[in-house]
């Protein structure tokens, strides 16, 4: 938590991360370490770009750039993204960085928003 902001990366950058980009963009107590998506054209690369945020697609980056960084979002629907977050992590001993799972992203949403937000995939849920 350098310099008193909560400091959060999301991986995937599509219709999950993207509006969570820029609901955290909008907030001066975050800061955005990065954003990670396979497509380098994904909505959320652009926005990261824009302000001059790192876009990257090898998600490990996020991790491996950003020593210290609180929060990684998976905003990717992907079961292996998850796990090979939560194993680089044990693997490095970073027992500070938290993996945020879809639960907790669905709660935050449906906060925001003020109502239980669905989920699209639930099917895929994790
Ligand atoms: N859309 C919603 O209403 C909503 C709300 C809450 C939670 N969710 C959950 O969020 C997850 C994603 O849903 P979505 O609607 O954003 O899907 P989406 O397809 O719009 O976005 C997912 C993004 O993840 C990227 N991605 C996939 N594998 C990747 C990898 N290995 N590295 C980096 N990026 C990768 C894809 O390229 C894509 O851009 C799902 O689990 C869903 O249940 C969705």
């Amino acid at each position: 938590m350098e310099n008193g902001k909560i400091s959060v990366a999301i991986v995937g950058g599509g219709e999950t991360g993207t509006p969570m980009l820029q609901q955290f963009l909008d907030l001066d107590f975050v800061d955005v370490r990065g954003v990670s998506d396979l497509d380098a054209k994904a909505p959320g690369m652009t926005l990261a770009k824009k302000h001059g945020i790192e876009a990257t697609t090898e998600f490990l980056d996020l991790v491996k750039h950003n020593i210290g960084l609180d929060i990684v979002i998976d905003a990717t629907g992907v079961e292996e993204v998850r796990k090979t977050l939560r194993a680089h992590l044990a693997d490095t001993d970073n027992q500070h960085t938290v993996v945020v799972s879809q639960s907790i992203s669905r709660l935050l949403m449906s906060m925001a928003n003020g109502s239980l937000v669905d989920l699209k995939h639930d099917r895929h849920g994790y």
